[in-house]
């Protein structure tokens, strides 16, 4: 069965830079990708690149080769469907928040309504295929709404589907490169001819070897193992930098020790300000779900204290800034450099950010927030407050006291840094482990703290420029 055209529906971080790759390294096939969202459309089709609704590094290159070539972003998701050989599934699968398993169990209702619109609109053979990450055994759901259609009982119809899992494992900030190189591309399913049909498609430039075949159900439940997983070991290495803190060790020695042993590994053994990113908490609180609705209350409460631990570790942060600042940070000047999840994303979904922002301004401080891809209409959203532009304005410091708990957006670092009583470091984009401490160590008021919860800045720069310096994990600086 060769494929010619494909329809991917759901236009976000996974859809886009996706298929995007799949249509440059597919010149033959024919790749629409479909949103209800008409801004995001929009974004996407944008003559200026640099308003792709997505900020991934190389994702700019490949949408100025493919775009209007083989690969076109519309509203028009009943003509696209109807004209695909195969309809990837790239839409949104937030934790419920009311209902049977509020708080945990994954929303499926924008996954369900793509089965019904494939269901409706899909014209001949279609192979269905899963790349939002699913609770185990939503095929089955697919496949039934699938086959309870219209479309498929009308007389003479000839609409017969398969359904695939091929979940997705790229990380935002690196998705291109991710992407283009992948570990595995895992594809679940039982039909041969459609697992042949989308194993032909990657082949074009991924490995046969790299290209895993597992049942259907193995396929949903390894992308979720794969984010609990991977999500424990920052909780474990973010448990462990407390511990370094209270006896005096550091852990960027601790994790280049136990990261030399093949068994462990180096790779993510950063500490930082707790993980953020859409998926990990979800992810894990699915796992849990799932855990409990087969009566495994022990394997629940093993992933849980997971998400646990990183809420804690949030907390510990806000509550360490606080004390450090002389046991209250009402009306001082803090200045937050980086507000994404990690670095090289705008994306702040779940970022510790956050939380962290939320408890300093709860605690009173005024805080000019600066991050090099993430706008001030979205750190409103997530703050839930408004940003206070008057606060650029003020040029008496002690004025500050009137705007406790006010926050403002600020591009520039050394306006940021003008007369703060201290630096956050949140997000280690490139840019902060170059900064002039000298200079900036001019401009604030002292005594001056900064704080790095990404072991970027470099600690003697900063103490030689008369500050003082807090770094995650580091039993030397806490004490
Ligand atoms: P997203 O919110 O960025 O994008 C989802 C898009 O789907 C939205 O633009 C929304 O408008 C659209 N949509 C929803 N229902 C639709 C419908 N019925 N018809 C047309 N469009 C519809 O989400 P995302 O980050 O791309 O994640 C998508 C899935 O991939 C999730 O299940 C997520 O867990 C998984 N995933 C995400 C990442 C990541 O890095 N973000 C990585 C791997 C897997
Ligand atoms: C993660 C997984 O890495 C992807 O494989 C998966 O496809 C994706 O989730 C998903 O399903 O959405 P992502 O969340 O984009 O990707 O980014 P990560 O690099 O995993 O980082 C997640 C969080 O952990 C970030 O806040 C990051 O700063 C933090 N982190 C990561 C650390 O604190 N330390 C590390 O060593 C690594």
């Amino acid at each position: 069965m060769e494929i010619k055209n494909i329809c991917c529906i759901g236009a976000g971080y996974v859809g886009g830079p996706s298929m995007a790759v799949f249509a440059d390294k597919c010149p033959k096939i024919q790749i629409e990708v479909v949103d209800l969202n008409e801004e995001r459309i929009r974004n996407w089709n944008n003559e200026d690149l640099s308003k792709l609704p997505i900020y991934e590094p190389g994702l700019a290159e490949i949408v100025k080769r493919c775009r209007g070539r083989n690969l076109n972003f519309s509203n028009l998701i009943k003509e696209k469907i109807a004209i695909a050989d195969m309809v990837f599934i790239s839409v949104n699968t937030p934790t419920k928040t009311k209902g049977i398993g509020a708080g945990k169990a994954s929303d499926l209702k924008w996954v369900e309504e793509c089965a019904r619109q494939v269901a409706e609109f899909s014209v001949g053979h279609t192979i269905v295929v899963e790349k939002s990450t699913i609770p185990v055994r939503t095929a089955e759901t697919i496949m039934s709404i699938l086959k309870s259609s219209d479309n498929f009982h009308a007389k003479n119809s000839k609409s017969t589907f398969e359904v695939l899992s091929n979940p997705e494992f790229l990380a935002e900030g690196t998705a291109i490169k991710d992407l283009e190189n992948p570990d595995r591309i895992l594809i679940g399913g039982e039909n041969d001819e459609a697992i042949k049909a989308l194993s032909a498609l990657y082949q074009n430039w991924v490995p046969k070897d790299k290209i895993l075949r597992t049942n259907i159900w193995s396929s949903e439940l390894a992308k979720l193992t794969s984010n609990a997983f991977l999500a424990q070991r920052i909780s474990s290495i973010n448990s462990i930098s407390a511990l370094c803190e209270a006896t005096g060790a550091d852990i960027k020695e601790v994790s280049r020790a136990i990261g030399s042993d093949s068994r462990i590994g180096s790779k993510f053994l950063d500490s930082g300000p707790g993980f953020g990113g859409s998926c990990f908490k979800k992810d894990i609180l699915n796992l849990v779900y799932l855990a409990e609705y087969f009566g495994l209350p022990e394997i629940a409460n093993f992933w849980e204290e997971v998400v646990h631990i990183n809420k804690w570790h949030q907390q510990r942060i806000s509550r360490l800034i606080v004390k450090k600042l002389l046991g209250t940070v009402t009306g001082k000047k803090i200045c937050i450099l980086g507000f994404a999840f990690k670095a090289n994303t705008n994306d702040t979904r779940e970022s510790a950010s956050i939380k962290i922002c939320q408890d300093l301004i709860e605690e009173g401080a005024v805080l000019f927030i600066q991050d090099p891809q993430v706008s001030s209409s979205q750190i409103s959203l997530d703050l839930g407050k408004q940003e206070n532009k008057e606060l650029k304005n003020i040029k008496e410091k002690n004025l500050l006291m009137k705007f406790e708990g006010e926050w403002c957006y600020e591009k520039n670092i050394f306006s940021a840094v003008e007369g703060a009583d201290s630096v956050v470091v949140l997000t280690e984009w490139e840019e902060y482990s170059s900064i002039n401490w000298e200079e900036v160590s001019k401009k604030m008021r002292k005594p001056s703290w900064v704080f790095d919860s990404r072991s970027i800045v470099c600690q003697k720069k900063v103490i030689d420029a008369n500050l003082n310096f807090w770094r995650i994990g580091d039993g030397t600086t806490t004490k």
